[in-house]
């Protein structure tokens, strides 16, 4: 036979409770205790590589570097080719996202042109179109001529350029931040 007692919430008595009441009542407490405990555990475990993408630019900027993308004689004269290398500001947990590219032409012996592969509208990465000799973004139809500047579509400007040097029989290509405008309109 159980024996009601008084028990209190926030201090005052509120209701008769047994003592197996009372154990049901705080073996709640417990699990939600574990239960709100967990969940913030969670919630930063799943938030501190969100938080750090966003802040990493502003706490670490990323500071341009010549990247390696292939020897000279490994592309001819006139042709544009698409060149991957790494971001020169990878996290560690960027993963395969670290992995960008850029569009290369060999415009004379040790001279070469580098462009963005992504769009000046929104980023999409453009694809060089040789038999039109036009680059072409799939998002929103922006087209830019061979030169890079626009000839169609949205961007609101020029596909940015890569300094690009030969080293040592190298082609190197200057990487910073991927080049985005601001959205205008
Ligand atoms: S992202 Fe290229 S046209 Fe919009």
């Amino acid at each position: 036979m159980h024996t009601r007692v008084d028990i209190t919430v926030n201090g005052s008595p509120s209701e008769q409770a047994s003592p197996c009441e009372q154990a049901e009542v705080s073996r709640r407490r417990f699990l939600t205790r574990i239960s709100v405990a967990a969940a913030g555990a969670i919630a930063i475990l799943a938030g501190v590589p969100v938080v750090g993408f966003v802040l990493a630019p502003l706490v670490r900027p990323a500071k341009p570097r010549w990247r390696p993308v292939g020897r000279v004689d490994s592309f001819e004269i006139g042709q544009t080719v698409k060149v991957d290398f790494s971001d020169p500001s990878p996290l560690p947990w960027s993963g395969i996202t670290a992995k960008t590219a850029a569009w290369l032409r060999r415009v004379g012996e040790g001279e070469f042109i580098a462009f963005s592969i992504n769009c000046r509208h929104l980023g999409c990465p453009v694809r060089w179109v040789d038999g039109a000799k036009l680059f072409m973004c799939p998002c929103h139809g922006g087209v830019y001529y061979e030169d890079g500047s626009v000839a169609a579509g949205p961007p609101p400007e020029s596909l940015a350029r890569y300094a690009v040097r030969v080293n040592d029989g190298q082609v190197e290509i200057q990487t910073s931040a991927i080049p985005l405008t601001t959205f205008n309109s």
